[in-house]
């Protein structure tokens, strides 16, 4: 691999206060930029100043949303060094959402390397409060300038990294998720198992109508049947009911989020059932009538374990265990928490030492 060549910034920023952080919005000193050119492969690896990029208007990524992303975070551990959280399973990700959108593969050692040495270089921005975290988010656009509707031959995988405290403004009070019954995200065939913007820019406006009405975000339901849940904006969602975990199976339009794994994975570890399967919000609104909804969560990298409070489509509405977090959902909170900022042990080997 070719050696990353480093270009420091002559000023540095002022850290945010860890205790005032609103997340995405403090970006780092330094940035990470890799090429690649069909025919040469990937070339110049290099860490520059944070700054704006030069793209020509004609972009594809501007034009037809060339673009794919991920999101990890580096956690400070008590005795002051940092660690990274399953991150091969994000750029394995990553090469999965670049196989959908024909950009290309990244090597995982470039991938690894881009990531870990802008930690490195950014290791002071990485904040010690509890709860806080460095957001690392990973993208690759394509840069083609041209207005044919193909894939680009010219690409660039960047690393961009900020610190950041809670998702949600919430923290960890349960959320108020809606039901979106009109639009749709993705549907099986399209991009929804992909980790790519457009998904994102389709699910504005639902999300908008949602925070009218008073809404964190909006739960997906599957674009066929329109009655099977997926998964809310930014997480993958789970449901205790009558002692079983219910999640909705990886079924081509969800994302196949880490956090879920990992929680699954957890849950297992823990002796619970845990059934992955298609759920209908109707049986949600059974449960939850009979008595049966004890829990429910969201999983993700930026909002961690999210309880969920409240649950409503149209009128329909439901409060989830007195719109308090419950006890399951504070053990998985406490349990992936713990192995991410290295208060527990960590079985399944998902930590990577950076420095
Ligand atoms: N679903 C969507 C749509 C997301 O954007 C995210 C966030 O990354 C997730 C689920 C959770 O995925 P992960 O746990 O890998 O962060
Ligand atoms: C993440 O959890 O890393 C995400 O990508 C969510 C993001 C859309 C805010």
């Amino acid at each position: 691999m070719e050696e990353i060549k480093i270009t420091r910034a002559a000023t540095l920023k002022e850290k945010p206060e860890s205790s005032t952080l609103v997340f995405g919005k403090n970006m780092t000193d330094h940035m990470f930029l890799v090429d690649y050119d069909e025919g040469q492969g990937w070339h110049d690896p290099r860490i520059v100043p944070y700054g704006p990029l030069q793209i020509d208007p004609a972009a594809k990524v501007l034009h037809y949303a060339e673009e794919i992303f991920e999101g990890l975070k580096a956690y400070r551990t008590a005795d002051g060094s940092i660690q990274l959280f399953r991150v091969m399973d994000n750029i394995q990700r990553m090469n999965d959402s670049a196989d959908r959108l024909c950009l290309p593969q990244i090597p995982a050692e470039l991938a690894m390397a881009g990531i870990t040495e802008l930690v490195k270089l950014e290791q002071d921005w990485v904040p010690h409060e509890k709860d806080t975290s460095l957001y690392i988010r990973p993208f690759m656009i394509g840069l083609d300038a041209a207005l044919g509707v193909h894939s680009s031959h010219h690409v660039q995988f960047i690393v961009i990294v900020c610190p950041v405290g809670a998702y949600y403004p919430e923290g960890l009070n349960p959320v108020k998720i809606y039901i979106e019954d009109e639009d749709v995200r993705a549907v099986k065939g399209g991009t929804g198992m992909a980790k790519t913007g457009g998904n994102y820019a389709a699910s504005l406006r639902a999300g908008n109508r949602a925070e009218k009405k008073g809404y964190t975000q909006v739960l997906w339901l599957d674009g066929v049947h329109r009655k099977y849940i997926e998964e809310v904006g930014a997480m993958n969602v789970m449901f205790k009911v009558a002692g079983k975990i219910l999640t909705p199976d990886l079924n081509g339009s969800v994302l196949p989020g880490i956090t879920r794994r990992s929680c699954i994975q957890l849950l297992k570890d823990w002796g619970y059932d845990v059934e992955e399967r298609r759920i209908s919000a109707q049986e949600l609104f059974d449960a939850a009538e009979n008595g049966t909804l004890e829990e429910a969560w969201g999983t993700g990298t930026a909002a961690v374990v999210s309880p969920i409070g409240e649950l409503a489509e149209g009128d329909k509405k439901v409060t989830i265990n007195n719109n308090e977090i419950g006890p399951v959902t504070q053990r998985l909170y406490d349990e992936l928490t713990g192995i991410q900022w290295g208060r527990v042990a960590d079985p399944h080997n998902w930590i990577t030492k950076v420095c």
